[in-house]
């Protein structure tokens, strides 16, 4: 048996580090929390992703009594993409994330699912999306690609080995 490491790489940086488009795909994205959804978290989570023609897509929460019903901010605006502009490449996702009965003070990390919907499309499109992780205090976390997020991503040649 052998033990084996994996490292990953991203950036931390202040908002006013970034360039003025990926500062207003974050102020895009805290537009997005304004039209969240959960009323049993309390919990808002804003994306807004930005394509290559200059777009900027938002989703946000939509949440379910049903639970698992619900969906994230990110995969609301991943799909409505994949929906409504199927052959847009993706630049760029920034998410941010707001709480009615706590000051969040870290950087709204996406969930499993959506990283891996996140993987999808950088496989569809062929190239990366960068993802912007915003918190309130304005710190941002920034990774190039969901592959430094992802270790392991589940992908299609898996599918077609078979
Ligand atoms: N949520 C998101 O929208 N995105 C994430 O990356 C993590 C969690 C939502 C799901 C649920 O509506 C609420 O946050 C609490 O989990």
């Amino acid at each position: 048996m052998i033990k084996q490491e994996l490292t990953t790489s991203f950036y931390l940086a202040d908002l006013n580090e970034l360039n003025s488009e990926e500062i207003e795909l974050i102020e895009d994205a805290k537009i997005a929390l304004d039209s969240a959804y959960s009323p049993y978290s309390g919990f808002s989570v804003g994306a807004s992703v930005l394509l290559n023609d200059g777009k900027k897509i938002r989703g946000n929460n939509q949440e379910n009594v049903a639970y698992p019903s619900g969906l994230c901010a990110e995969r609301v605006a991943l799909f409505y993409v994949g929906a409504q502009f199927p052959n847009h490449k993706i630049k760029t996702i920034a998410i941010t994330a707001l709480s009615k009965s706590f000051e969040i003070e870290d950087y709204i990390s996406p969930c499993g699912a959506c990283r891996q919907v996140m993987a999808e499309y950088e496989e569809k499109q062929d190239s990366k999306i960068r993802i912007l992780l915003h918190s309130p205090n304005n710190k941002v976390l920034i990774a190039d690609s969901v592959e430094d997020l992802l270790p392991f991503i589940f992908k299609s040649p898996f599918l077609k080995k078979y």
